[in-house]
């Protein structure tokens, strides 16, 4: 059988003293299981030396080499930089500080190499995963970070440094190295099956060599970050699907108005206007559900746009029908009660609309 090489991607800078811990821990264990592999330490320059280091190991691990970026320095940059370098079949990128367990790299590769996932993840958070001697404070950012990052993504550690993929993952995939988190910037963006994501428990060990370079300015970048992954076509779907449908009711409330000012509101004028603004509307939603909310443009329109209408027509039937039972068939009449009755009924059409949508219309 023909193994799959692996391209072991190290960013580093000012990591010196950790070189002579991870390059042969790295490497051992690769050879001992016999994966063939390479690694590639992406060094920003660093005045520490790291580089040197690197090329007195590299006469006993010549499987390793040092490339020395001058330009476009940062840890994304440096990743992506590796990227393109790379030789091998699968990529896996991972901390210098030997903060990530070096024993688990060869279960990253063969959640990929055998287990044919698109992606590995060295998870903290997966059942079995954890953190050692983190400060309070740190685990407290970390949480919220997640936490925001929670409707971008099912990876439960989305922030980790330590993941591997399949090349084509990234390949054509629009990533910008400027998003400091890069494996959240390939789970929203990369070309990946869902169900092919293998959270791999790892503890991760806070460095005993060297400082943490994530700083302040990295948490600000991280929220800018997250709202340029947000408004990215096909993430987040529910809230997108939730604010075109906002968007589309008001063109469904202007233009009735509108055209019952042109009509008159006779009853036939009613359901002259309302059948056209109920049209626009699911167009309107149609077109940006197409393209923002749920990327699918790949999908034939017309037969989407058909199936789209069947759906909010179907919603629209619930709705009356549920309003109906409520008012006419439970004497539902009274104030506050009408009101939730009513809330009741907009969540109910806004669920079924959404799965319909996404399981059904827009399916890919
Ligand atoms: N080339 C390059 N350029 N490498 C860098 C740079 C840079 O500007 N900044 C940091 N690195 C390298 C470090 O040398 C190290 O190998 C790795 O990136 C992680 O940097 P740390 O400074 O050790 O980061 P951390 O331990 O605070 O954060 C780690 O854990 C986070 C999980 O909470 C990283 O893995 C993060 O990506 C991860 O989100
Ligand atoms: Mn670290």
């Amino acid at each position: 059988m023909n193994k799959d090489k692996l391209s072991v991607i190290i960013p580093t800078y000012n990591e010196r003293d950790n070189m002579p811990l991870i390059i042969p821990g790295v490497s051992e264990i690769l050879r001992g299981k016999g994966i063939p592999f390479e690694i590639l330490v992406m060094d920003d320059d660093s005045p520490d030396g790291t580089s040197k280091a690197v090329d007195e190991l590299s006469s006993s691990y010549p499987e390793t080499r040092c490339i020395v970026r001058k330009d476009n320095r940062g840890l994304s940059p440096a990743v992506m930089d590796g990227y393109e370098h790379a030789t091998g079949d699968i990529y896996l990128v991972m901390d210098a500080d030997m903060s990530h367990p070096v024993t688990k790299v060869p279960d990253m590769y063969y959640a990929i190499a055998k287990d044919g996932n698109d992606i590995s993840v060295g998870s903290r958070h997966a059942k079995g995963g954890g953190i050692e001697n983190w400060p309070l404070k740190r685990k407290i950012i970390s949480f919220g970070a997640s936490s925001l990052a929670r409707p971008l993504t099912s990876c439960k550690d989305p922030m980790a440094g330590f993941f591997a993929v399949r090349p084509s993952v990234i390949e054509g995939a629009p990533l910008k190295a400027k998003g400091y988190k890069i494996l959240l910037e390939v789970l929203v963006k990369g070309n990946y099956d869902h169900k092919k994501v293998k959270e791999v428990p790892i503890t991760f060990k806070d460095r005993e060599v060297g400082e943490s370079k994530l700083g302040s300015k990295v948490i600000l970048n991280y929220l800018q970050h997250l709202v340029k992954l947000y408004l990215f076509p096909g993430s987040a779907p529910f809230f997108k699907f939730l604010f075109v449908g906002g968007t589309g009711m008001l063109i469904d409330l202007g233009l009735l108005t509108f055209m019952l000012y042109l009509l008159g509101d006779g009853k036939n004028d009613y359901l002259i206007s309302q059948s056209i603004s109920f049209a626009a509307a699911v167009s309107w939603n149609f077109i940006w559900n197409r393209f923002w909310t749920f990327d699918a443009r790949k999908g034939s329109a017309g037969g989407q746009y058909i199936k789209f209408s069947i759906v909010a027509l179907i919603a629209f039937g619930v709705r009356f029908g549920l309003t109906y039972v409520g008012v006419d068939l439970l004497g539902i009449d009274e104030q506050p009660l009408y009101q939730v009755l009513t809330i009741g009924v907009i969540v109910i059409v806004t669920v079924i609309n959404y799965i319909g949508s996404k399981l059904w219309a827009f399916k890919k």
